[in-house]
């Protein structure tokens, strides 16, 4: 188990970038206008942390607040449900706008489209978001999770009416076995959050859906006074939600786009360890990727959106698990006046990983290639909240994955 972080500027020669358009603004201003439809549709939060930007010596902190996320707890189901729209969209030969959610969920439409099974394979959040959309839709979903997975998030899944299991193996195992079942289930659809050659034009839907959050935050930015952040943390499992949101500031700022940093668990840190390679080879990680940031527990990236990081990302940093809890500590406890935020082990560890950069001396030569300093205005994203209750009380009450940090350490 790694108790330090590892970290990569990423030199990767420049490669094809045929998938940076899938999030240029018109595409996420129709993603946007979709999830608009939904009755559970609400901006999620941007929760301005003015103390602690003080504390940590930059000139703003601001982190979208993604637990309040259609009342999921979590950013995930912008992808699945855009992704199942355009879907059903294609099928009956209609474009994404012409099918908002009353349509979607109408009487009419279901009668044209028919029936579908959704499968997919999920660390809990996507396989949650995917259950929620068929379901609102009146489809049907299968869902598989690998080994390790909490009866918690299984029963989350399974009050969406899916039909969900536990296998031994992990997650990228789980990924082949959902999909040979849809191709070998009568209106079988596999929706997964990852690409591989061949599989890639529902993976990019996926992406264009987590557009939202980037969207969002970037209106609310402007609001606050912010014109353009920085820097941009943020996390990866597979790399759909980096290279979503990394393609969606490339595209926003084409000239001048913000530092933007790509964040794994060194247990599962597929993208750390290709960039690393310096070639634009991709290396996979196997085995049972252990890790308490169970969002991040994947060792394949999708292929479409590494053509993305590898071209716009600027850092990869791998982490061990105390700075995602760390992270969730940080956030839960705020300095007096900033805005509690309550972010589950996936949704914290970029809290927990600048707040280390900043304040311990160790990793100075990070802090300085990535040119934080007193003008720095951060984005971090918090991608879920205490998803796993009983973890999250582990973490916050009971002090467990303590940093274990010598003095002469710092
Ligand atoms: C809460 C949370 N954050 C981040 C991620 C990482 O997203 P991706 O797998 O698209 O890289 C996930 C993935 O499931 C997640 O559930």
């Amino acid at each position: 188990m790694e108790t330090d972080l590892k970290w990569v500027l990423n030199e990767l020669p420049p490669s094809d970038d045929p998938y940076l358009s899938i999030m240029s603004q018109d595409n996420i201003r129709k993603v946007i206008s979709f999830h608009r439809s939904f009755p559970q549709y609400s901006v999620t939060p941007l929760a301005k942390l003015k103390k602690m930007a003080g504390y940590l010596g930059i000139k703003g902190l601001y982190v979208k607040d993604e637990s309040y996320r259609f009342g999921l707890n979590a950013f995930k189901v912008l992808g699945g449900s855009f992704a199942i729209a355009r879907y059903v969209a294609k099928q009956i030969n209609k474009d994404v706008s012409e099918v908002p959610y009353n349509v979607l969920t109408s009487k009419e439409l279901r009668e044209t489209f028919g029936q579908a099974t959704f499968f997919t394979a999920t660390d809990g959040n996507h396989g949650r978001g995917v259950a929620w959309a068929a379901n609102q839709l009146g489809q049907k979903a299968v869902v598989r999770m690998p080994k390790g997975s909490t009866q918690t998030r299984l029963e989350n899944i399974r009050k969406e009416n899916a039909e969900v299991t536990i296998e031994n193996c992990n997650y990228d195992e789980c990924v082949r076995m959902a999909a040979a079942q849809a191709a070998d289930t009568p209106h079988g659809v596999m929706v997964q959050d990852t690409a591989w050659d061949g599989y890639e034009e529902i993976p990019s839907w996926i992406m264009q859906g987590y557009g939202t959050l980037s969207l969002e935050a970037d209106r609310q930015l402007l609001a606050e006074g912010c014109d353009r952040p920085t820097h941009v943390f943020v996390q990866a499992g597979v790399g759909s939600l980096a290279g979503s949101v990394v393609g969606y500031f490339a595209n926003r700022y084409p000239d001048n786009p913000p530092v933007m940093v790509v964040v794994e668990a060194s247990a599962a840190d597929c993208i750390y360890r290709s960039a690393a390679k310096g070639t634009g080879e991709i290396v996979n990680v196997g085995g049972d990727l252990d890790t308490i940031m169970a969002g991040l527990a994947c060792g394949e990236v999708n292929t479409i959106a590494w053509t993305i990081l590898r071209n716009h990302a600027s850092a990869f940093v791998s982490c061990p698990d105390w700075m995602s809890a760390k992270g969730t500590r940080m956030y839960g406890v705020p300095l007096a006046g900033d805005p509690t935020v309550i972010s589950g082990e996936s949704g914290s560890v970029t809290m927990g990983l600048l707040a280390s950069i900043l304040t311990y001396s160790r990793y100075a030569d990070l802090k300085e290639a990535l040119k934080l300093d007193e003008n720095s205005e951060v984005l971090l994203i918090s991608t879920e909240g205490n998803t796993d209750p009983t973890r999250f009380r582990e973490v916050v009450w009971d002090g467990l994955y303590g940093i274990h940090k010598r003095r002469d350490q710092e």
